[in-house]
């Protein structure tokens, strides 16, 4: 069974306390079973990826037998094999619909294909000619095409097809889970944004990521969209899962709307915004050489995530360009910047999004800097310092450590966190705030 790298971050609830991966129950009778690819940074050459992605592929149960909608790409098979054997067993298999067959979502199936071969495989009516391609196999490849309102009765769970071409290939489509109204949409809805807490109401600020992604993706083929709304709007929706990024659950006809409005088409009223208001928000970047300062991160994130009131997302510069990013750091409530120190400096992509800020306001806002360093470590009170002259408040010092942290450090780290999280709620109980203008920097032993 393949074990996922530990990773010290937030709560992973597709992932055992073995670090084994675990599938996740988001409706009765329905698994998430995908894969979790944190690492990635660009995806198809084109697209940054700020915090990785994920390929989210799901199990469904009836009274007389399993669907499997969509699987995940080739490298994560395994992954995607052992969420998916918690919840079913192979000869369970009846169905296997891809809404997709990018390599992205469909990189598993020959595997999944070997292990339940009595399962019909189930695409659009546009989608033959490349299954075979894909395939490429010497036998026949069984399968058959569905339409729009189509219907697949697994015994009390019906999957009902909506034909949906070009979003953005041509073979797409979208299943509907009738009787649970779940909408499982393809790359439609989807982006590039990991966070193993997998739904829209407790993952990070994903807002950016979910316009890139249509922005980059779905918007060549707006004309498209709109055909697909006109299938999509009437449905009763619960949940719509897509093959990418979180499930949205909160208010889910909101990122439909949005849909419409960035396709042009007529905007119905619907649900406000999802409403942050109840929570305060901490944005954390960072940019490591070695995965230290990327360790400290992610070590600080747990830390602060603990903390009642207080929502953490991480961002890896590596990912990203610094334009999104100015638009979430305008209505978060705090930003903590990671760096190594490397020849004396902080690293470029850090100045590069701290004068990306010259634009918007931040007085008041609260900041942070930490990072690993190698021998001279200035890079966190040079970060301070540009934080203050942008009228950041400072209510922690910058933490420091040398090269890699042992358990200790990172222990450390997540107090750091903590005290952080703790001054953004109104709830300090950390070291007492620094004047303006005052610099301290500690390194991690001196945090006991
Ligand atoms: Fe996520 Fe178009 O594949």
């Amino acid at each position: 069974m393949t074990t996922l790298a530990p990773r010290d971050s937030l709560a992973q609830p597709g992932v055992g306390q073995d670090g084994a991966p675990a599938p996740v129950c988001i409706a009765k009778g329905v698994h998430w079973v995908g894969a979790l690819d944190p690492q990635l940074r660009r995806f198809d050459l084109i697209l940054r990826t700020a915090n990785g992605t994920t390929y989210n592929a799901f199990a469904v149960r009836g009274r007389d037998g399993v669907a499997v909608v969509d699987t995940v790409k080739a490298e994560l098979t395994d992954e995607f094999l052992a969420r998916l054997e918690q919840v079913a067993r192979y000869d369970e298999i009846r169905v296997i619909v891809l809404n997709h067959l990018e390599p992205d979502h469909t990189g598993a199936l020959p595997e999944l294909m070997r292990r339940a071969p009595w399962a019909r495989l189930v695409i659009s009516k546009r989608a033959p000619a490349m299954l075979k391609a894909l395939l490429k196999a010497d036998e026949e490849v069984r399968y058959e095409t569905v339409d729009t309102g189509d219907e697949i009765d697994l015994g009390g769970r019906r999957l009902r097809f909506l034909h949906t071409p070009f979003l953005h290939w041509p073979d797409t489509q979208c299943t509907y889970l009738v009787d649970q109204q779940v909408l499982f949409s393809g790359d439609v809805f989807g982006c590039h944004h990991c966070d193993p807490r997998l739904f829209n109401d407790r993952v990070g600020d994903f807002r950016f990521a979910f316009e890139y992604y249509y922005a980059h993706i779905m918007r060549p083929f707006k004309a498209h969209v709109l055909e697909a709304l006109e299938l999509i709007e009437p449905l009763q929706i619960k949940h719509i899962a897509p093959a990418h990024g979180p499930i949205l659950r909160e208010r889910p006809h909101h990122y439909i709307a949005r849909y419409r409005e960035l396709s042009g088409g007529r905007v119905e009223p619907g649900p406000a915004p999802l409403d942050s208001a109840r929570l305060r928000t901490l944005l954390i970047f960072y940019l490591s050489a070695y995965g230290s300062t990327a360790r400290m991160a992610e070590a600080i994130a747990t830390g602060a995530e603990a903390v009642p009131g207080v929502r953490v997302s991480l961002y890896d510069l590596e990912g990203g360009e610094p334009e999104p990013f100015v638009d979430l750091i305008e209505t978060a409530d705090a930003i903590a910047l990671g760096s190594p120190t490397i020849n004396g400096d902080a690293v470029k992509p850090i100045w590069d999004l701290l004068s990306s800020l010259a634009v918007v306001s931040l007085r008041g806002k609260v900041g942070a800097a930490f990072g690993s360093y190698g021998w001279s470590g200035e890079a966190v009170p040079m970060i301070e310092e540009r934080m203050r002259g942008l009228k950041l408040r400072l209510p922690v010092a910058g933490l420091r450590l040398k090269l890699i942290p042992t358990d200790a450090e990172l222990t450390g780290c997540r107090d750091f966190g903590r005290r952080l999280a703790r001054a953004l709620a109104g709830t300090t109980d950390g070291q007492p705030g620094k004047a303006a203008g005052e610099r301290v920097v500690i390194d991690v032993a001196d945090l006991g």
